[in-house]
């Protein structure tokens, strides 16, 4: 079947990718996968069906539709939300077996009296603000709210324990090692005050995973590296990783233009001399990003080929030079690889000056998902 433009989503390298960090960390800590943003592009609910299938144990998600929607889809296994639901999430949430984040005490206030109120009883987990600089209980107060919870909130078990390192992906380690140390302590602390272990402490995103294994702990929370990219170029890469997509469209328009013809918004690109120009059916609409305009490139039957002109919305142009034996229908590849060669989602970073994690976030819904 021949597809216009569409994402290829290689569930196989995912698997690779997942099955590579098992190894690493070992079968008896657990592994939350981290599904967010539709698993940062590649479809949240085939990837969560791919990690139930293969024994991960844990997904993590940003938003309570997220967590809705996978449930939905028939997802079974344990979901936390990576922060606190606002009260009229609450109830739904935890009906649906969402794990909460919990992280001031209004919020833990607002969650026990809506369970008590439902009949129900919530797992939660605290999340603690050790450098991250956004969201969680300072170090000072957590084991006061950790108490809190455990003996003043009989709808709620406290459950787990974490928090988020802002530069784990650094080349330079420092900070990251001072973090983790520091969480730890503040584990302790509230260890102490509750009288007893709290069975999952975590604080491992990719970074963590790829270059600190004292932050390991109880379980690791990977999210981008699952999807076969590394979180920075300097992180070190301690495990293998094949990408988890392709962008792919195809030539829907070629035309032979005299020299000195203008192409596209803004007249901004010239044709050096008489040329082919390839017309393809993606744009800004579809995660195309504009500041590709006369910058980037695709691979067209192995061979790569200069974007010309501004990107529109839907339609983008290519130069194929003087002569060419690209047809209609012929296959474009913007991420992926063609012949010998191939377009990673990290020169997409380097030339938009962003994060991989943009680059597949912003693949829009309008792009079909196909999956391998
Ligand atoms: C709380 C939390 N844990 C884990 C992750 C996964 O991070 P990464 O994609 O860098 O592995 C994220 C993503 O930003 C997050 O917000």
């Amino acid at each position: 079947m021949l597809y216009q433009t569409h994402a290829r989503i290689h569930l196989d390298n995912i698997r690779f990718n997942i099955a590579g960090i098992r190894q690493v960390i070992g079968p008896e800590r657990k592994l939350l996968i981290s599904v967010k943003a539709n698993a940062y592009g590649h479809g949240a609910v085939e990837v969560s069906r791919l990690a139930e299938s293969i024994g991960v144990d844990w997904l993590g998600v940003a938003t309570v539709p997220e967590g809705l929607e996978l449930r939905q889809a028939g997802i079974q296994l344990p979901i936390l939300k990576f922060s606190p639901a606002f009260p009229e999430e609450m109830e739904s949430t935890v009906k649906s077996g969402i794990t909460l984040t919990v992280c001031e005490r209004a919020n833990v206030n607002m969650l026990q009296q809506v369970c008590r109120s439902a009949n129900l009883q919530a797992d939660v987990h605290l999340k603690v603000e050790t450098g991250m600089g956004r969201i969680g209980v300072s170090a000072a107060e957590a084991p006061t709210l950790a108490a809190h919870i455990e003996r003043e909130c009989p709808n709620l078990q406290l459950d787990g324990i974490f928090t988020h390192l802002p530069v784990s992906d650094d080349s330079d380690p420092a900070y990251t090692r001072a973090q983790i140390e520091h969480f730890k302590a503040i584990v302790g602390a509230i260890h102490a005050a509750i009288g007893r272990r709290v069975s999952l402490v975590h604080c491992a995103n990719s970074g963590a995973v790829l270059g600190h294994a004292p932050g390991w702990l109880d379980l690791v929370r990977p999210g981008v590296m699952v999807y076969g990219t590394y979180p920075d170029p300097g992180t070190p890469r301690t495990i293998p990783l094949k990408p988890g997509l392709s962008l792919i469209t195809r030539v829907s328009f070629l035309k032979k233009v005299a020299a000195g013809t203008s192409i596209g918004y803004g007249r901004t690109w010239f044709a050096p001399q008489d040329t082919w120009i390839a017309t393809i059916p993606i744009g800004y609409a579809d995660g195309f990003n504009r500041l590709f305009s006369n910058r980037g490139r695709v691979l067209i039957n192995g061979r790569s080929y200069p974007i010309v002109g501004r990107i529109c919305m839907d339609q983008s142009m290519i130069d194929l030079g003087d002569e060419t034996d690209v047809l209609v229908g012929d296959e474009v590849v913007l991420i992926g690889k063609s012949g010998a060669e191939e377009i990673t989602c990290a020169e997409w970073a380097q030339v938009l000056q962003t994060i991989t994690y943009e680059v597949t976030c912003q693949i829009n819904a309008r792009v079909e998902r196909v999956y391998k």
